[in-house]
């Protein structure tokens, strides 16, 4: 019998702190209207000072255990996805594994940028496959705000902070349920649209985001487009199967984008850009809690998920929610 790795459980968290545009347009050149309507982004969450990425990820990955009725001690791999560690090193995992006592589970950082929650749900399901564990706390969490030029009009208004949290599960007995098919990709050729200028090895600095936006926005479309075909593909399923598409959260236009490339109404797109901005890896997990939250996303639900960012790196993934 085949194994399956379900998505059993979801969580996030949110830093208190709310940034709204017109707050952002008290000193740096901007203003709502222009934001909104290039983005769809209304305002954003920023971490407190001392309120670091690991705190983030264990608030999310508290009400994710609480959420799957799980305690630490069930968690066997934690992969937690982040560009914004709080240190250099040990890897962030580290310090959330420490503080939720999770001590049976091996854990480590990934970095995919705004591609990350993907790539880590699929490594994780990797892992489970491999029967390195039976079930693993897959986490996004970033600091974004950390890595912003708040005198860069043209980034700084396109990021927020925040973490989302979910729990996978190995099983022998679910057929067409849990991660159905996934797909990542990296094109280093075009690390020059979306980086940030610094870094351990090249500068020793932290640095600032660095982003030429329309050809971002150019490859995005597209390459988030023929990945999610791909997963279609792959899970011989077809696009009018999704309940929901739950996107990396970057701009409503990209989103809307997507939504019409795939033929889906527009009220089976989770949207949460416009409160939380785009969380970079946090932002999949965080849109899937809100509706798994207000109860749109149900047990049995197909579910899409689709993400792009620095690399570039960027994949899609096909889940059918739940248990059976
Ligand atoms: N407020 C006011 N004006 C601004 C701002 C701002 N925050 N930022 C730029 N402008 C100005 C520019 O200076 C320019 O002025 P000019 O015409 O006088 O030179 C004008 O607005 C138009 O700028 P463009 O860059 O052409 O604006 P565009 O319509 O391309 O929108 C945006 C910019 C929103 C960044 C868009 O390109 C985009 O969304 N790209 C995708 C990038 C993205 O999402 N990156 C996130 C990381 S990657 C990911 O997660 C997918």
């Amino acid at each position: 019998m085949n194994k399956s790795v379900l998505m059993v459980g979801s969580g996030a968290y949110l830093p208190e702190k709310i940034l709204t545009n017109d707050d952002l347009a008290t000193f740096v050149d901007t203003d709502d209207g222009w934001i909104k309507q290039r983005t769809g982004i209304a305002q954003r969450h920023i971490v407190a000072d001392g309120e670091l990425t690991s705190d983030l990820a264990y608030n999310a990955a508290i009400n994710a255990l609480e959420n799957a009725n799980m305690t630490a001690d069930d968690i066997d791999v934690i992969v937690l996805a982040t560009t914004t560690p709080d240190d250099t090193f040990p890897a962030t995992a580290a310090q959330v594994q420490n503080r939720l006592g999770a001590y049976n589970a091996f854990a480590f950082d990934v970095q995919a940028v705004c591609a990350g929650f993907v790539y880590a749900l699929t490594v994780a399901e990797s892992l489970l496959l491999a029967n390195k564990g039976r079930r693993a706390l897959v986490i996004g969490a970033e600091s974004f705000s950390k890595l912003l030029d708040w005198e860069d009009r043209t980034t700084c208004v396109l990021f927020g902070d925040g973490a989302g949290a979910v729990i996978l599960e190995a099983s022998d007995d679910a057929q067409n349920y849990g991660i159905l098919s996934s797909a990542l990709y990296t094109d280093g050729r075009h690390r020059d649209i979306l980086y940030v200028d610094g870094g351990p090895s090249k500068t020793g600095s932290v640095g600032h985001v660095r982003m030429k936006g329309q050809d971002v926005f150019r490859h995005a479309v597209e390459k988030l487009a023929s990945s999610m075909y791909a997963v279609i593909e792959q899970a011989g399923v077809s696009e009018t199967e999704i309940d929901w598409l739950i996107p990396h959260q970057a701009n409503l236009r990209i989103i809307d984008g997507m939504q019409k490339k795939l033929g889906l109404p527009a009220d089976r797109v989770v949207r949460t850009v416009s409160e939380h901005a785009n969380t970079s890896a946090a932002s999949i997990p965080l849109a899937l809690n809100q509706a798994v939250s207000d109860g749109r996303v149900k047990s049995g639900h197909l579910l899409a998920f689709e993400a792009i960012g620095g690399g570039l790196s960027w994949g899609a993934a096909l889940v059918r929610y739940g248990r059976p």
